[in-house]
């Protein structure tokens, strides 16, 4: 086990994680035992299983994980295996028109997971049998709970209820507890990395290289216009006290979040939710970033845009909506480089896990602190 106690140090003498965190099968597999199995970890979005009936498999911590929207539209997560003899029940997103069934043997799962039918289980044109209850036999459910349209599943089953755990997130943006439309196809942007999950997270909590990095950006947002945001709830980040929506040149914008303080006339914030999300919350927009990582070396980044009102998803704000996408799309392209110089960096065996700024890598400290108490229990 690596020694993790000089990233606990204070933020003036700590390092940051050692190597082996970014390139380490290893620490991978202990990552994935640990801080991914023992937290709330973002696995999904609900508009990808926007109507009832709706399905998506999704792998997770190497496990077929199956997404299901209900009859009367809740969502649930089960082990994506049939309890006969193993077979993974779904392939495909796809819209069911009936019950979940087995593609082996017909056995089929209602939508709660429940065991329905056992066709032939008897033998030819009997389907019961004695030595089968089918309520000793449901879907093996995953804990969830879905959160901002974000679907999060705790693998160990033992954290605290979502609401708990993320107390202090949920609080901090209780004026944003309202209902959110994704913006559809033109919403959507997804990036694969060559990089380890956590340089994604790190890079997202500061705003040290919007000058360097973000030259565009920088030219309105500028780095004194940001503060830096640490939580001992799990997550870590940034505001800034200048967001300017978006105004067309005849004058148009997107309805806006209802109800909103003083702060958010002008305040934005970008918050690392740990482990693996990234949300940024704006008067008039929000978007989450799920970040499902593939090995030491590789995650794939997953943006998704939201809108205050449903009108806000229409044609009539089509023109508005791709311009904001872009915009995203061209930060986050900026990042892309940084990110994986960061993890080609994790190769030179004399870097120490490197030196921070006790000023301005506040957020990176309190995030690698949290990884090393996560790794270290
Ligand atoms: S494995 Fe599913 S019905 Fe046999
Ligand atoms: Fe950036």
């Amino acid at each position: 086990m690596l020694d993790l106690r000089n990233v606990l140090s204070p933020i003036e003498s700590a390092n940051g994680l050692p190597n082996a965190c970014y390139t380490s099968d290893e620490m991978y597999r202990h990552e994935q035992e640990s801080l991914f199995t023992n937290n709330w970890a973002a696995i999904g979005f609900g508009k990808d299983i926007a109507k009832p009936g709706m399905v998506k498999p999704v792998t997770f911590l190497g496990i077929p994980m199956l997404l299901v929207r209900t009859r009367d539209g809740h969502i649930n997560v089960f082990q994506n295996v049939c309890r006969h003899r193993g077979m993974i029940l779904v392939d495909t997103p796809q819209q069911l028109r009936g019950p979940i069934t087995c593609p082996y043997h017909a056995w089929s799962y209602d939508l709660e997971g429940t065991l329905r039918s056992t066709p032939h289980v008897g033998g030819p044109g009997i389907d019961t049998i004695d030595s089968l209850d089918h309520c000793d036999y449901p879907l093996i459910t995953v804990r969830s709970h879905v959160w901002r349209d974000i679907i999060f599943v705790n693998v160990g089953g033992d954290a605290p209820d979502f609401e708990i755990a993320a107390d202090s997130l949920v609080s901090r943006w209780r004026e944003f507890d309202q209902p959110v439309f994704h913006g559809g196809t033109d919403s959507s942007i997804i990036f694969t990395l060559d990089c380890n999950w956590k340089l994604a997270v790190e890079n997202y909590c500061e705003a040290y290289h919007l000058p360097f990095i973000h030259p565009a950006l920088n030219t309105y947002s500028r780095l004194e216009d940001h503060y830096n945001i640490l939580d001992d709830g799990g997550f870590a980040g940034q505001g800034t006290t200048v967001y300017q929506p978006q105004i067309t040149d005849d004058g148009r914008h997107f309805p806006r979040f209802a109800a909103l303080s003083d702060k958010w006339e002008k305040g934005a914030e970008y918050v690392a939710l740990f482990p693996n999300v990234l949300l940024g919350v704006h008067n008039d927009h929000a978007f989450a970033i799920l970040l499902t990582p593939e090995g030491t070396g590789r995650t794939v980044e997953q943006v998704e845009i939201y809108y205050a009102d449903e009108a806000a998803c229409d044609d009539g704000y089509a023109d508005m909506r791709r311009t904001n996408t872009e915009m995203w799309r061209t930060v986050f392209t900026e990042d892309v480089s940084v990110v994986e110089g960061m993890q080609r960096g994790r190769s030179a065996n004399g870097y120490d896990g490197g030196k921070f700024s006790a000023v301005m890598d506040k957020p990176t400290h309190h995030f690698h602190k949290w990884v090393a108490q996560e790794l270290s229990v």
